[in-house]
């Protein structure tokens, strides 16, 4: 079943939304490298909780965090602790905030200095996947379309896409239905309607797609410990497109 929003639900995600995409751009400033990921964690804490917001993750599931901080080799749902950001490294930050009974959902992956060739094309497909997606969604869209276009634009330059994890539904829960995969057959899977508000989030890696999750229970670090990147957004579904609210 997918859920429909009203304009005054959809008006709530945007305030949420706003604030998702407001601390992102807020970590993309003052990021660097020497800094520890809990001290990522610790701004993006501080900055939703200014904002009138609670961090949707923290507690989520036993979640010990505000952010997810994910490192190079870990695709995503990395644990903030004092492990130290160094140049050249990739840092995905993917975080929440939950307002007036809404959650918004969006995740970035940050270069931190220079970066290799290789990761600077991983970050720049991941994005490009992404947008690859919007490309004509609208509402009577068959959901897989976005999986398979997410899937063609990454495999297209050689990288591959993460199975075990999934965009997803968002709304009064950060995670309800439907899941929404990157990777799929055009032209399958149920029609998306009209005010159906969506994560499309592309986690793509420069290897092998297997995954394996560290015994915390949560770091997915990619099977052959090749960089990983991640890139995300909430979606209204539109009868004649998309409105992108964490953007
Ligand atoms: N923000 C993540 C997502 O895109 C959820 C992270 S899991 C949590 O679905 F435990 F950190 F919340
Ligand atoms: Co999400």
């Amino acid at each position: 079943m997918i859920e429909t929003k009203t304009e005054e639900e959809i008006a709530f995600l945007r305030e949420s939304c706003r604030i998702v995409r407001d601390c992102l751009a807020f970590v993309e400033e003052h990021i660097k490298a020497g800094m520890t990921t809990r001290e990522v964690d610790e701004m993006v804490y501080k900055f939703i909780t200014a904002s009138g917001a609670e961090p949707s993750c923290l507690g989520y599931c036993g979640y010990p965090a505000s952010a997810c901080v994910s490192l190079n080799e870990v695709v995503v749902h990395g644990i903030p602790d004092d492990r130290v950001i160094e140049e050249g490294d990739i840092v995905s930050v993917d975080l929440c905030a939950y307002k007036n009974g809404f959650h918004g959902d969006g995740a970035r992956t940050f270069c931190i200095g220079e970066v290799s060739d290789e990761k600077k094309k991983l970050v720049r497909v991941t994005r490009e996947c992404f947008f690859a997606a919007m490309e004509g969604l609208k509402a009577g869209t068959p959901l897989y379309d976005i999986g398979y276009k997410v899937q063609r634009h990454a495999e297209s330059n050689g990288f591959s896409v993460i199975r075990s994890y999934t965009g997803h539904g968002i709304g009064r829960e950060m995670h309800e239905d439907p899941a929404v995969p990157n990777f799929g057959r055009k032209g399958t899977g149920p029609r998306l309607p009209a005010n159906a508000v969506i994560c499309v989030e592309p986690m793509i890696a420069a290897g092998g797609w297997r995954v394996n999750v560290l015994d915390d229970g949560w770091t997915a670090v990619m099977a052959d410990k090749r960089p990983a990147a991640h890139y995300e957004n909430t979606v209204v579904i539109r009868e004649d497109g998309v409105e992108i609210l964490t953007l």
